[in-house]
Protein backbone atom coordinates (compact mmCIF):
# COMPACT_ATOMS: atom_id res chain seq x y z
CA UNK A 1 0.00 0.00 0.00
CA UNK A 2 1.45 3.27 -1.00
CA UNK A 3 -0.92 6.56 -0.16
CA UNK A 4 0.78 9.78 -1.30
CA UNK A 5 -0.26 12.92 1.47
CA UNK A 6 -0.64 15.76 -0.32
CA UNK A 7 -1.31 19.18 1.46
CA UNK A 8 -1.48 23.25 1.60
CA UNK A 9 -1.39 23.92 -2.69
CA UNK A 10 -2.75 27.45 -1.69
CA UNK A 11 -3.66 27.87 -5.56
CA UNK A 12 -3.30 31.73 -5.85
CA UNK A 13 0.15 31.75 -4.71
CA UNK A 14 0.89 28.15 -5.80
CA UNK A 15 4.15 26.48 -6.58
CA UNK A 16 3.82 25.61 -9.77
CA UNK A 17 7.24 23.76 -10.08
CA UNK A 18 6.32 21.97 -7.34
CA UNK A 19 2.98 21.24 -8.30
CA UNK A 20 4.45 19.74 -11.62
CA UNK A 21 7.07 17.64 -9.88
CA UNK A 22 4.45 16.30 -7.83
CA UNK A 23 1.88 15.75 -10.28
CA UNK A 24 5.09 13.94 -12.00
CA UNK A 25 5.83 11.80 -9.08
CA UNK A 26 2.28 10.27 -8.46
CA UNK A 27 2.04 9.45 -12.21
CA UNK A 28 5.44 7.51 -11.94
CA UNK A 29 4.62 5.51 -8.76
CA UNK A 30 1.30 5.09 -8.99
CA UNK A 31 0.18 5.56 -5.56
CA UNK A 32 -3.07 3.44 -4.62
CA UNK A 33 -4.55 7.04 -3.41
CA UNK A 34 -3.74 10.75 -2.73
CA UNK A 35 -4.88 12.53 0.34
CA UNK A 36 -5.57 16.15 0.58
CA UNK A 37 -5.52 17.93 3.57
CA UNK A 38 -6.69 21.00 2.93
CA UNK A 39 -5.80 24.44 2.32
CA UNK A 40 -5.85 24.33 -1.58
CA UNK A 41 -6.28 27.96 -1.83
CA UNK A 42 -5.09 31.11 -0.65
CA UNK A 43 -7.85 33.20 -0.48
CA UNK A 44 -10.91 31.12 -1.01
CA UNK A 45 -12.00 32.77 -4.41
CA UNK A 46 -13.77 30.76 -6.80
CA UNK A 47 -10.96 30.64 -9.44
CA UNK A 48 -8.52 29.37 -7.08
CA UNK A 49 -10.67 26.44 -5.59
CA UNK A 50 -11.24 25.74 -9.23
CA UNK A 51 -8.01 25.72 -10.23
CA UNK A 52 -6.86 23.23 -7.18
CA UNK A 53 -10.20 21.03 -7.82
CA UNK A 54 -8.96 20.94 -11.67
CA UNK A 55 -5.36 20.04 -10.92
CA UNK A 56 -6.46 16.99 -8.06
CA UNK A 57 -8.57 16.11 -11.11
CA UNK A 58 -5.92 15.84 -13.24
CA UNK A 59 -3.70 13.70 -11.06
CA UNK A 60 -3.38 9.90 -12.05
CA UNK A 61 -4.57 8.40 -8.70
CA UNK A 62 -7.84 8.62 -7.15
CA UNK A 63 -7.88 11.71 -4.72
CA UNK A 64 -9.72 11.96 -0.85
CA UNK A 65 -9.58 15.60 0.10
CA UNK A 66 -10.84 17.50 3.68
CA UNK A 67 -10.94 21.61 3.55
CA UNK A 68 -8.22 23.84 5.62
CA UNK A 69 -9.05 27.21 6.93
CA UNK A 70 -7.64 29.33 3.43
CA UNK A 71 -10.39 27.17 2.00
CA UNK A 72 -13.28 29.54 3.08
CA UNK A 73 -14.08 32.95 1.21
CA UNK A 74 -11.16 34.41 3.45
CA UNK A 75 -12.20 38.20 3.36
CA UNK A 76 -15.31 38.21 2.67
CA UNK A 77 -17.50 38.33 5.92
CA UNK A 78 -20.85 37.16 4.22
CA UNK A 79 -19.34 34.95 2.43
CA UNK A 80 -17.98 33.09 5.51
CA UNK A 81 -21.53 33.63 7.21
CA UNK A 82 -23.92 32.49 4.05
CA UNK A 83 -22.21 29.99 2.24
CA UNK A 84 -18.58 29.01 3.53
CA UNK A 85 -17.98 25.69 1.68
CA UNK A 86 -20.32 26.24 -1.22
CA UNK A 87 -17.57 27.17 -3.45
CA UNK A 88 -14.94 24.38 -2.04
CA UNK A 89 -17.75 21.61 -2.35
CA UNK A 90 -18.25 22.87 -5.96
CA UNK A 91 -14.51 22.62 -6.47
CA UNK A 92 -14.54 19.01 -5.09
CA UNK A 93 -16.75 17.84 -7.16
CA UNK A 94 -15.99 13.93 -8.72
CA UNK A 95 -13.28 14.03 -5.56
CA UNK A 96 -13.54 11.67 -2.46
CA UNK A 97 -14.66 14.20 0.65
CA UNK A 98 -16.77 11.50 2.64
CA UNK A 99 -15.55 8.28 4.58
CA UNK A 100 -13.58 5.93 2.35
CA UNK A 101 -13.31 2.14 3.10
CA UNK A 102 -10.92 -0.40 1.38
CA UNK A 103 -9.89 -3.49 2.19
CA UNK A 104 -6.51 -2.32 2.89
CA UNK A 105 -7.78 1.12 4.39
CA UNK A 106 -10.58 3.47 6.26
CA UNK A 107 -10.00 7.15 5.73
CA UNK A 108 -12.25 9.22 8.03
CA UNK A 109 -12.05 13.10 7.04
CA UNK A 110 -12.73 15.21 9.56
CA UNK A 111 -13.07 19.40 9.00
CA UNK A 112 -11.03 21.46 11.63
CA UNK A 113 -11.39 24.67 9.93
CA UNK A 114 -14.33 27.10 10.79
CA UNK A 115 -15.37 29.81 8.36
CA UNK A 116 -15.60 31.71 11.84
CA UNK A 117 -14.94 31.52 15.80
CA UNK A 118 -15.22 32.83 19.13
CA UNK A 119 -11.43 33.62 19.11
CA UNK A 120 -9.00 36.15 17.81
CA UNK A 121 -7.43 33.70 15.23
CA UNK A 122 -9.92 32.37 12.73
CA UNK A 123 -6.87 30.21 11.32
CA UNK A 124 -6.90 27.99 13.89
CA UNK A 125 -8.52 24.59 14.13
CA UNK A 126 -11.14 22.77 16.03
CA UNK A 127 -12.61 19.56 16.89
CA UNK A 128 -16.02 19.46 18.24
CA UNK A 129 -17.46 16.02 20.36
CA UNK A 130 -20.11 15.34 18.01
CA UNK A 131 -17.05 15.62 15.24
CA UNK A 132 -15.46 13.49 17.48
CA UNK A 133 -18.58 10.65 17.56
CA UNK A 134 -19.11 10.55 14.08
CA UNK A 135 -15.49 10.24 13.13
CA UNK A 136 -15.49 6.95 15.98
CA UNK A 137 -18.57 5.57 14.27
CA UNK A 138 -17.39 5.36 10.95
CA UNK A 139 -14.07 3.47 12.39
CA UNK A 140 -16.19 1.07 13.21
CA UNK A 141 -17.21 -0.01 10.54
CA UNK A 142 -13.62 -0.64 9.09
CA UNK A 143 -12.85 -3.77 7.60
CA UNK A 144 -10.88 -6.13 9.40
CA UNK A 145 -6.99 -5.03 8.42
CA UNK A 146 -7.36 -1.94 6.95
CA UNK A 147 -5.67 0.62 8.50
CA UNK A 148 -7.77 3.28 9.39
CA UNK A 149 -6.63 6.82 9.10
CA UNK A 150 -8.22 9.74 10.30
CA UNK A 151 -7.56 12.98 7.86
CA UNK A 152 -8.10 16.86 9.24
CA UNK A 153 -5.97 19.96 8.12
CA UNK A 154 -4.73 21.05 11.75
CA UNK A 155 -2.94 19.09 13.79
CA UNK A 156 -4.98 17.59 16.70
CA UNK A 157 -1.52 16.89 18.66
CA UNK A 158 0.49 20.28 17.71
CA UNK A 159 4.05 19.34 17.07
CA UNK A 160 6.26 21.06 19.95
CA UNK A 161 9.18 21.61 17.12
CA UNK A 162 6.35 23.04 14.49
CA UNK A 163 7.24 26.46 12.85
CA UNK A 164 4.21 27.87 14.14
CA UNK A 165 2.57 27.66 16.98
CA UNK A 166 -1.06 26.86 17.72
CA UNK A 167 -3.58 25.18 19.74
CA UNK A 168 -6.51 22.89 18.03
CA UNK A 169 -9.18 23.86 20.51
CA UNK A 170 -10.50 19.85 21.51
CA UNK A 171 -7.53 18.26 19.35
CA UNK A 172 -5.71 16.33 22.34
CA UNK A 173 -9.35 15.32 23.66
CA UNK A 174 -10.32 14.14 20.03
CA UNK A 175 -7.01 12.64 19.47
CA UNK A 176 -7.60 9.99 22.35
CA UNK A 177 -10.90 9.81 21.62
CA UNK A 178 -10.07 8.61 17.94
CA UNK A 179 -7.60 6.27 19.30
CA UNK A 180 -9.70 4.13 21.39
CA UNK A 181 -11.89 3.99 18.21
CA UNK A 182 -9.09 2.72 16.43
CA UNK A 183 -7.61 5.21 14.13
CA UNK A 184 -4.15 4.15 13.78
CA UNK A 185 -2.90 6.93 11.68
CA UNK A 186 -3.54 10.97 11.56
CA UNK A 187 -2.59 12.63 8.72
CA UNK A 188 -2.80 16.80 9.04
CA UNK A 189 -1.12 19.61 7.35
CA UNK A 190 -1.79 23.42 8.28
CA UNK A 191 1.76 23.75 9.42
CA UNK A 192 3.52 24.03 5.87
CA UNK A 193 5.85 21.32 7.90
CA UNK A 194 6.65 17.76 7.29
CA UNK A 195 6.55 15.71 10.77
CA UNK A 196 5.74 12.41 12.21
CA UNK A 197 5.56 11.25 15.42
CA UNK A 198 4.23 7.76 17.74
CA UNK A 199 0.95 9.28 19.63
CA UNK A 200 1.30 6.32 22.53
CA UNK A 201 1.75 3.00 20.95
CA UNK A 202 -1.18 2.74 18.99
CA UNK A 203 -0.72 5.49 16.84
CA UNK A 204 1.17 7.79 14.53
CA UNK A 205 0.52 11.32 13.64
CA UNK A 206 1.83 12.66 10.34
CA UNK A 207 1.88 16.17 9.21
CA UNK A 208 3.19 17.28 5.20
CA UNK A 209 4.60 20.24 3.57
CA UNK A 210 3.08 22.77 1.33
CA UNK A 211 3.34 23.19 -2.12
CA UNK A 212 2.75 26.88 -2.63
CA UNK A 213 5.19 29.55 -2.34
CA UNK A 214 4.61 30.01 1.17
CA UNK A 215 7.29 27.91 2.83
CA UNK A 216 8.52 27.79 6.05
CA UNK A 217 11.73 26.44 7.47
CA UNK A 218 11.99 23.60 4.95
CA UNK A 219 10.70 24.00 0.79
CA UNK A 220 8.28 22.64 -1.18
CA UNK A 221 7.47 19.17 0.12
CA UNK A 222 5.11 16.30 0.24
CA UNK A 223 4.74 13.24 2.10
CA UNK A 224 4.36 9.33 0.99
CA UNK A 225 3.16 6.34 3.14
CA UNK A 226 3.63 3.13 3.03
CA UNK A 227 2.43 -0.09 4.93
CA UNK A 228 6.05 -2.69 4.43
CA UNK A 229 4.02 -4.85 7.17
CA UNK A 230 0.91 -4.88 8.68
CA UNK A 231 2.30 -3.32 12.24
CA UNK A 232 4.93 -0.84 10.07
CA UNK A 233 4.11 2.39 9.04
CA UNK A 234 6.60 3.99 6.70
CA UNK A 235 6.65 7.66 6.31
CA UNK A 236 9.03 9.16 3.70
CA UNK A 237 9.40 12.94 2.70
CA UNK A 238 10.46 14.38 -0.50
CA UNK A 239 11.52 17.37 -1.14
CA UNK A 240 11.27 19.67 -4.18
CA UNK A 241 14.14 21.25 -4.84
CA UNK A 242 14.20 23.73 -8.28
CA UNK A 243 11.19 21.51 -9.82
CA UNK A 244 12.91 17.91 -8.79
CA UNK A 245 11.59 15.41 -6.37
CA UNK A 246 14.74 14.73 -3.59
CA UNK A 247 13.86 11.47 -1.00
CA UNK A 248 14.92 13.65 2.09
CA UNK A 249 14.20 11.13 4.94
CA UNK A 250 12.47 7.75 5.61
CA UNK A 251 11.17 6.64 8.79
CA UNK A 252 9.72 3.32 10.10
CA UNK A 253 7.54 3.35 13.01
CA UNK A 254 6.11 0.11 14.58
CA UNK A 255 2.28 0.10 16.16
CA UNK A 256 1.40 -2.04 18.92
CA UNK A 257 -1.82 -3.32 18.14
CA UNK A 258 -2.55 -3.35 14.53
CA UNK A 259 -4.55 -6.24 13.77
CA UNK A 260 -2.52 -9.01 11.28
CA UNK A 261 -3.51 -9.33 7.80
CA UNK A 262 -3.76 -12.59 6.20
CA UNK A 263 -3.23 -11.31 2.76
CA UNK A 264 -1.45 -8.05 2.05
CA UNK A 265 -3.64 -7.86 -1.14
CA UNK A 266 -3.48 -5.53 -4.15
CA UNK A 267 -5.69 -2.81 -3.38
CA UNK A 268 -8.39 -1.78 -6.37
CA UNK A 269 -9.84 1.38 -5.18
CA UNK A 270 -13.03 3.12 -6.50
CA UNK A 271 -13.55 6.62 -5.80
FE1 LIG B 1 -4.13 26.16 7.15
Amino acid sequence: MQLVHLTDLHFGCEDKAALHAAKKYIAETKPDAVIVTGDISKDGLESELMAAGDWMRGLEAPVMLTPGNHDVPYYEMLGRLLYPWDRFERAAVGIQTEAWHTPLWSIVPINTARAWQFRFNWAQGEISRGQTAIAGAELQRAQEGALRIVITHHPLDWPNDAPIKGLTRGGLRGLEKLIDSGAELFLSGHLHFASARLVGTRALSVTSGTLSQRVRHEPCAFSVIRRPEPQVIETEVIHIVQGVCQSASTRRFTLAGLPHLDQPAEIHAQV
